[in-house]
């Protein structure tokens, strides 16, 4: 290679550097994701999502907040672990506890992070810690101290920077990048700015804090007015260069910034120039992963990866996309991992077809659980002739409840108009079996009324949801249930052709999780 020719691509490689710009890509599916109520996972199943994570490119995982439980802690050392290139980071509050507790949980992690902070809007420092703007910074300023002598990488959020006044907030992130801070969160904790505000919030910061060079600028958003997407967006264009998102969106409330829609946006738009390290193909298959494993169904409109999303209904959009995709269509579903040519899935399907249908929905099960997945899949099919990926991966679910106490081990019901509904029930308890019968005001009733008589604790069912998963009398029926014992709330998910089973199933999958 010659020296001009070197010189010229080495230009050429530097003009592109300045002229795209890398947007680094902070996943909180196990942290904020995690933190909706009956979406929990356990470590093989955060580990699970991790590498999954690692595979689609994020930089960060965030891996969940280690002091706030002895299950987050372990979690955090587990996917430390497991995980090799994004760098591992773990939630604290502004308290030197936290700060501690998070370096030991960290301890394995080949890159790791620490994310500190405090509120620093009018509400936080006033309601929540009855404090004041100059307490409130030197706190922000020992805590950036604090976990630098654990770590390099320290990011510092400002909880509530949304509603903070942006001359404080200015003065916060300049303090804090001097104590060391390496990335500076600016959450919209309450979902509330507009997107020309939050922008404008990023812009004055770039603007006015010194030193604001030595730091990079994170957004992390969320949904209350569904505007998440459009202020990370703005956040981005301003100068921020990290956005804080999770799969389908999901979080608290009405959610976090979805990382499929950031990622396809920054792709579609090639214009704004910047680049993230996300290999878009395996987004739909994480979607289906999470959604699955949290019990968390993804709506069907919902953009990139809903049912929806690339469905034309409409004639005229028919005919438009067959004459040309893009009369429609400004992605192309196989850049978001979407196979148009799967294989239908029936009763004469082989193991093989249904472990690759499985690989394609992001899950890879070794062969003894592929074979217990296959028995229920065949007994599915006798029942229902379409299979979809949600039965799919409920079916694949399943197995998650095999290691359970409580089992059940039959259920017969005996019901209809204008007669009392007579339930009897077994239970298989850590291998004994217990039998009971009850009547009751309709079959779920008398179902759990005779379950009660077997378990007899003090218990209330406080929420209990039946969804249909799509359509047709044959179709699985879900069922949530939030049942109450000792003032702690508890989920149980399950999902059966059969309503009354699924209901029991779920009761017995909350019970499951207080009876050890
Ligand atoms: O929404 C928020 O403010 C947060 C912080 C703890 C980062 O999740
Ligand atoms: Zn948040």
């Amino acid at each position: 290679m010659n020296r001009t020719f070197l010189a010229s691509v080495e230009k050429g490689f530097f003009l592109q550097i300045m002229m795209t710009d890398k947007l680094f890509i902070f996943d909180t599916t196990l942290r904020d994701g995690e933190q909706v109520p009956g979406c929990q996972l356990n470590t093989i199943e955060k580990i699970q999502v991790a590498q999954a994570l690692e595979n689609l490119g994020v930089d960060v995982i965030e891996a969940g907040f280690p002091v706030s439980s002895p299950g987050d802690f372990n979690s955090v050392v587990e996917i430390s672990k497991a995980v090799t290139w994004p760098a591992i980071c773990a939630l604290t509050r502004a308290v030197e506890k936290d700060i501690d507790v998070a370096a030991e949980a960290l301890k394995f992690a080949k890159h790791k992070r620490i994310h500190t902070g405090i509120g620093t809007s009018p509400y936080h420092i006033k309601y929540k810690f009855n404090s004041t703007q100059d307490e409130i910074l030197e706190r922000a300023i020992a805590c950036v101290k604090y976990a630098k002598k654990y770590v390099e990488d320290v990011e510092f959020y400002c909880e509530d920077a949304g509603r903070t006044d942006n001359v404080y907030l200015a003065r916060v992130v300049e303090a804090v990048i001097k104590a060391g801070a390496t990335v500076v969160n600016i959450p919209d904790t309450t979902g509330y700015c507009l997107p020309s505000e939050y922008g404008e919030k990023i812009k004055f910061l770039v603007e006015n804090v010194n030193g604001i060079h030595n730091a990079i600028l994170s957004t992390h958003c969320h949904n209350d007015l569904g505007m998440a997407t459009a202020n990370t967006i703005a956040g981005i264009m301003n100068g921020a260069r990290q956005a804080e998102v999770t799969v389908n969106g999901i979080g608290e409330r009405a959610g976090n910034t979805s990382l499929e829609e950031v990622s396809m946006i920054l792709k579609s738009h090639r214009e704004l120039a910047i680049e993230t390290h996300i290999n878009t193909q395996h987004i739909y298959p994480i979607s289906r992963m999470v959604s699955s494993l949290m019990n968390m169904p993804v709506q069907p409109n919902k953009a990139i990866v809903g049912r929806n999303a690339f469905a034309h209904s409409s004639g005229i959009h028919q005919d438009g996309v067959l004459k040309n995709r893009e009369s429609y269509e400004i992605i192309d579903p196989k850049d978001v991992g979407i196979d148009d040519n799967t294989i239908a899935l029936t009763a004469r399907s082989g193991r093989a077809a249904l472990k690759h249908r499985l690989n394609v929905l992001g899950v890879d099960l070794p062969q003894e659980k592929l074979d217990t997945v296959y028995e229920g899949f065949l007994q599915l099919a006798d029942r229902k002739k379409d299979i979809n990926d949600d039965d799919i991966l409920l079916l694949a679910g399943k197995d998650r409840t095999e290691s359970q106490r409580i089992k059940l081990e039959y259920l017969q019901v005996t019901s209809g108009v204008g007669i009392k509904s007579v339930a009897s029930i077994c239970l298989n308890i850590a291998g004994e079996k217990f039998e009971a019968a009850a009547s009751g005001n309709g079959p779920v009733d008398a179902a759990i009324k005779a379950l009660k008589q077997i378990i007899r604790r003090q218990m209330t069912i406080q929420e209990f949801l039946i969804q249909a998963i799509n359509k047709g009398s044959d179709d699985m029926g879900k069922v949530h249930m939030q049942v109450e014992h000792k003032g702690i709330n508890y989920y149980g998910f399950s999902a059966n052709t059969d309503i009354i089973a699924a209901s029991v199933e779920a009761y017995i999958d909350a019970i499951n999780k207080f009876v050890k």
